[in-house]
């Protein structure tokens, strides 16, 4: 009787949350997202860019991974999800669950209860760079600037690289790089293109929702920056469709936001003084050619 009613509240209590299946077949497929290299990418049921995975708050989704990559194991991990209670949906394989091996599947199955603007990426070995990464947006029910804004936009930025990671990792990885010098990328994208457009009407206001999937690109990082990286990128707002594109403008300077100077909404408190500090003094005794 006990295991009776336990059973019905568990029914009750999940069918409250809708819940939406997807299937995703994960495949190579050929793409050339810069225009100056064609190359094997992980794409999803047959697409890259992947598109955008909307949900909203309070959802279950249930997301079936069929791995068809034929040559590498994979796992999706859902970005800044807190995953409370449903760890082992988490992704990391080895800490979170095993790799999905080729040719086998997995049920990723798990309550949305965070709005906001998330990514889901491969966490199997270097594997997002691959292109196996896309917006996971939570829209929330309740959104308190609801009112504020028209449409929402949705953009990703990254770097991108014209080798795939099994050979950049090996290179990456190892005793003949003792300093750890990061693979140097050969592009940026926006929104994984170079080209990309964003219809916009006058008068409207818009709510950009901006995604940093990159891999490593801050140029103060690399050791040396080859001649032949284009760290330029252009995107265009386009009141009329029927004109022709400006020519990209240069941007010489920045005016970073210090984003220390953001005030939280919740109105969270700062953090206490510090009152301990532990000095660790660390000798990199290897850096000369990899070898003790
Ligand atoms: C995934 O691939 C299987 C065949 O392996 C196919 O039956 C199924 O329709 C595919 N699913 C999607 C969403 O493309
Ligand atoms: C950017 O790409 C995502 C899919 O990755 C898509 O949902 C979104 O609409 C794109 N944004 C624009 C402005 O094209
Ligand atoms: C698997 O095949 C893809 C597509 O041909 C290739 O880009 C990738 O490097 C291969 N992975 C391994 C581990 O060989
Ligand atoms: C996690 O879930 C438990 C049980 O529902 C709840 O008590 C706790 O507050 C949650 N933690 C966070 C960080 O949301
Ligand atoms: C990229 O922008 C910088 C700074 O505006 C400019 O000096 C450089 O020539 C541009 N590079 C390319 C490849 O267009």
């Amino acid at each position: 009787m006990l295991l009776l009613w336990a059973l019905l509240v568990f029914i009750h209590g999940t069918a409250c949350a809708k819940v939406t299946a997807y299937e995703y077949n994960i495949t190579w497929v050929n793409r050339n997202p810069d225009g100056l290299h064609m190359r094997p990418v992980m794409g999803i049921n047959g697409q890259w860019p992947i598109p955008a995975l909307h949900v909203t708050k309070g959802e279950r989704i249930v997301v079936t991974v069929h791995n068809h990559l034929g040559n590498e194991t994979t796992s999706l991990h859902w970005h800044g999800l807190y995953q409370n209670g449903t760890a082992h949906m988490d992704g990391p394989p080895g800490v979170a669950q095993c790799e999905i091996p080729p040719g086998d599947s997995f049920v990723y199955d798990f309550k949305v209860d965070q709005p906001g603007t998330y990514w889901f990426h491969s966490h199997t070995r270097g594997q997002y760079p691959d292109g196996l990464r896309a917006p996971l947006i939570v829209d929330d029910p309740e959104n308190p600037f609801e009112d504020e804004f028209d449409e929402e936009v949705v953009l990703s930025f990254s770097d991108w690289y014209h080798d795939s990671m099994v050979p950049l990792l090996s290179s990456f990885i190892s005793v003949t790089n003792p300093t750890g010098a990061e693979p140097v990328p050969k592009s940026a994208l926006i929104n994984d293109s170079q080209d990309v457009t964003v219809a916009v009407q006058a008068g409207k206001t818009y709510m950009i929702r901006m995604i940093d999937i990159r891999l490593t690109s801050v140029k103060e990082l690399f050791d040396a920056i080859p001649d032949d990286l284009n760290s330029n990128v252009t995107g265009w707002l386009v009141l009329d469709g029927n004109q022709e594109l400006p020519k990209p403008a240069n941007v010489d300077d920045f005016d970073p936001l210090d984003d220390l100077s953001i005030q939280p909404l919740d109105g969270a408190a700062v953090l206490d003084k510090v009152d301990r500090t532990v000095t660790l003094d660390l000798k990199m005794d290897n850096l000369g050619d990899g070898a003790n």
